[in-house]
């Protein structure tokens, strides 16, 4: 039985969702998003290529799992609205069985992906928050897809800037670590003021003057969230450089991307604490 109950969108105010959205060029958002990401546009006028470079970072992260390490679940934490290329449509061009748990803490998230995979048994969208990993570790749609016992592909792109320092995202990685099986591996992107600071500090005021949390984290603190976790080759990088299928000169300059990326695998054995463990 479906809940039919409203769900509050709230679209009086700007979200960090549709804001990306409508940088990207979609068309699920509101005036509000607009005028937000205009206002951040304003100070960085490079961040439609910052995002699409994020999103093309995702894309080769996600076949770098399912190629070479062998991942056939994910869970996408920070989802987002679906775009092009979702985790899924990655996943699922080299095994068909991928299967994949959306999370986001945005309702519109929930209504758009649910009538996107209506039909995908291998995928499910929850509304969930990366600040309570635990509850979506747990959480039943989770737990019926995806295999604790098997390595997990786990995913925070381009979220945790938008956990404050006084929530811990460094936690919440280790939370997230310490609930899955050794050879699981993460995949992390984080935007950044290191490259163009001036600009990148215009688009953290623009984001919280709209009411949308921003923490812009510096490369030495994006890395600690990989405490604990093998970082796999070629490291932290700008998003558009890690693992790059483009020569060098046609990649956009680091400061018009000015967003980190990484992968971390969990090794050693089995992790205690899976959920369905003892
Ligand atoms: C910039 S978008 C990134 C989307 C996608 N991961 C990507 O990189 O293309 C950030 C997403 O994180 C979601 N988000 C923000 N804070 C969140 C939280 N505390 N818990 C879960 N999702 C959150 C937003 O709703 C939005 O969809």
């Amino acid at each position: 039985m479906e809940d039919y109950s409203p769900i509050d969108l709230r679209t009086h105010q700007p979200h960090s969702a549709r804001m990306y959205d409508y940088l990207l060029g979609g068309k699920d958002h509101y005036t509000v998003d607009g005028e937000a990401a205009e206002k951040a546009l304003a100070s960085f006028p490079m961040l439609r290529t910052a995002a699409r470079e994020n999103r093309k970072f995702l894309g080769r992260a996600v076949r770098y799992l399912v190629q070479e390490a062998g991942i056939r679940q994910f869970i996408d934490l920070g989802s987002g609205l679906p775009t092009a290329e979702n985790v899924h449509q990655v996943a699922q061009s080299v095994d068909p069985d991928a299967r994949v748990v959306y999370v986001d803490n945005d309702p519109i998230v929930l209504v758009h992906g649910s009538a996107l995979l209506a039909r995908d048994a291998r995928t499910t969208v929850i509304q969930g928050d990366i600040r309570e990993p635990r509850a979506i570790l747990d959480h039943p749609r989770t737990r019926a897809l995806i295999d604790f016992a098997l390595p997990v592909g786990v995913l925070a792109v381009a979220v945790l800037h938008f956990v404050g320092d006084d929530e811990d995202p460094a936690g919440i990685v280790r939370t997230l670590a310490g609930g899955v099986p050794a050879g699981s591996h993460f995949i992390l992107s984080h935007a950044t003021a290191d490259i163009a600071p001036e600009a990148a500090m215009g688009v953290q005021r623009a984001y919280r003057s709209q009411g949308v949390p921003l923490t812009l984290r510096s490369r030495e603190r994006f890395t600690e969230f990989f405490d604990g976790l093998e970082i796999v080759e070629p490291g932290v990088q700008v998003v558009s450089d890690w693992r790059a299928t483009e020569p060098e000169e046609q990649r956009p300059d680091h400061a018009d991307v000015s967003w980190y990326g990484g992968i971390g695998r969990l090794a050693g054995s089995a992790r205690e604490g899976a959920p369905g463990s003892a």
